[in-house]
């Protein structure tokens, strides 16, 4: 029996080629793609009304890496979750493929008919909607649809609701919010993002990440010495969060600051996304920002950093261009982000004419190892909305140790913000409305990689959602969900992208 199980395991290539000869022998050959992370009724049966619809069933199990069910999901690994989906009669073939351009697979099987079971039904057309309706040809081609309407549960509802997967204070939070909102609610307000027209001022900087293993002690001074292995350059600072503004957005404007050393100007144009459109100024003297990691490789620690860079602020011949082009431009835009690295781009005058020109910003100010207690967000003042983190908070509030709650609303009303979100790590975030009501939403992630770009990530979804009138609850809840998907994400290596977003709150509502 086992030896069967393993007989139908193919790699998608021999899956491909096996498909290809079943249909010339005139075989109409049915595929369905999913997780499969628990085998229950509902699932059995649309596997049996999707094989009943030709000669043969393919099933397409998604691998580790590119499950976005949310916390601690998938339950099994692929491995075990093929093995398991193999080892129904009604199965003749199972593939582990990668779905990181949702259907991607569907691409290469070419099946005549792909099932889709009805747990899937409506997530598919909200989160996918793109791709069932303009591209369609390309995935699907000749492929008949068809819908199963197996049992109305799904694994996600099950594995939410017996699984112990968030502690009861989430689970609690997580019920009352679905009674309040429903998932098309959500999907429509971030629709209605999509014609926003947003301008980000911002500090690009590029993430280097060097992996080494280390070797021993050295001979000559008291320092272990590190073998290379690999390195990767991602585009980091306001280069990533005018990245994940355009996955939602049709089209972001970035203003920032590169060096004339070493400004890197192509591998920067090469990994903004093609509805970014830049303005770069330059520094006189000193490089574009480099951060460099050193990382233990087989203990993912960060060893050591060193940072490439000139923070002085710029020269008053290039401010006073920033100032005029800003003054030109920014009444064409809804909204202005700042993104303040305070690394010597955001002067105070450059502020001043932010303040001046534009009806709405919102802006969060970066504390870093360069700038720690001289980037405050005391600089600014009228801001519509301010995303910090809590030390950011403490820092600018000068309270080390008072409560967080009174803490935000005094810094509230230094600076006269409308609104305020401040992240909490781990203890996810906590926010104030214009009637200084104080709201805390949970982690929504226990798993972490990285939290390295996070809180850009929070404040890239955060401020244009409440530009657009969406309640502090829900822009909060949408912040804590795009940290949750960011935390898994190595560094600024990719932007988090509004069709993960949904898949993660959908499974989570459940
Ligand atoms: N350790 C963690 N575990 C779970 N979720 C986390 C963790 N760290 C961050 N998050 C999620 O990411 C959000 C933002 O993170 P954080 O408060 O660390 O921002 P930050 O310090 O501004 O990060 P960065 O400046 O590196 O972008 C949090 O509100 C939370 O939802
Ligand atoms: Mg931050």
């Amino acid at each position: 029996m086992g030896k069967e199980i393993k007989g139908k395991i193919l790699l998608l290539d021999d899956l491909v080629n096996r498909v290809n000869a079943l249909q010339q022998s005139g075989k109409t050959v049915v595929q369905s793609h999913g997780v499969f992370d628990l085998i229950h009724p509902g699932v059995t049966r649309h596997l049996k009304t999707a094989r009943e619809q030709g000669d043969i069933l393919v099933v397409t199990v998604i691998k580790d890496e590119d499950v976005r069910r949310g916390s601690g999901r998938p339950i099994f690994p692929d491995k075990l979750r093929a093995d398991n989906v193999a080892s129904l009669e009604f199965v003749d073939y199972v593939s582990i493929v990668s779905d990181e351009a949702p259907f991607e697979c569907v691409k290469r099987i070419r099946p005549d008919v792909f099932a889709k079971g009805q747990a899937y039904k409506e997530r598919d057309r909200n989160i996918h909607g793109k791709i069932f309706e303009e591209e369609r040809e390309l995935y699907f081609g000749k492929s008949k649809i068809f819908e199963t309407d197996g049992f109305s549960f799904s694994s996600s509802r099950i594995i939410n609701n017996f699984i112990d997967i968030y502690p009861e204070e989430t689970r609690a939070f997580l019920r009352d919010f679905s009674s309040k909102y429903g998932f098309h609610d959500i999907v429509k307000a971030l629709d209605e993002l999509k014609g926003l027209k947003v301008l980000l001022i911002g500090d690009g900087i590029l993430d280097e990440y060097h992996y080494c293993e280390s070797l021993g002690k050295s001979a000559k001074a008291h320092l272990v010495v590190n073998r290379y292995i690999t390195h990767e350059v991602f585009a980091g600072g306001a280069f990533a969060i005018a990245n994940h503004i355009a996955g939602f957005c049709n089209s972001v404007h970035l203003v920032t600051l590169l060096g004339k050393d070493n400004s890197k100007d192509d591998f920067i144009l090469k990994n903004l996304k093609p509805n970014v459109d830049a303005r770069f100024f330059y520094r006189e003297k000193g490089p574009t920002i480099v951060k460099k990691r050193y990382i233990n490789e087989y203990l993912n620690q960060k060893l050591f950093e060193i940072n490439y860079l000139e923070d002085e602020n710029i020269k008053e011949a290039c401010e006073a261009e920033i100032i005029e082009y800003l003054g030109d431009t920014i009444s064409g835009y809804d909204l202005v982000l700042v993104s303040d690295f305070g690394h010597g781009f955001v002067t105070e005058n450059i502020i001043r004419g932010i303040n001046e020109y534009s009806g709405k910003y919102a802006v969060n100010t970066q504390t870093n190892a360069a700038n720690r207690g001289y980037n405050l967000i005391t600089k600014y003042k009228n801001p519509f909305f301010v995303c910090l983190d809590e030390p950011e908070c403490r820092l600018a509030a000068q309270e080390k140790h008072k409560d967080i709650e009174e803490t935000i609303r005094n810094l509230k009303n230094i600076i006269n913000a409308d609104h305020m979100i401040v992240t909490l790590g781990k203890n996810g975030s906590i926010s104030i409305n214009s009637d200084n009501k104080v709201k805390r939403t949970p982690v929504l992630s226990s798993k972490v990689i990285d939290t390295v770009g996070a809180g850009d990530a929070f404040f890239a979804y955060t401020a244009p959602c409440l530009s657009r009138g969406m309640p502090l609850d829900l822009v909060s809840f949408i912040g804590n969900a795009v940290g949750a998907i960011a935390v898994q994400i190595p560094g600024n290596k990719r932007s988090v992208e509004k069709h993960e977003l949904l898949e993660f709150i959908h499974t989570i509502l459940k």
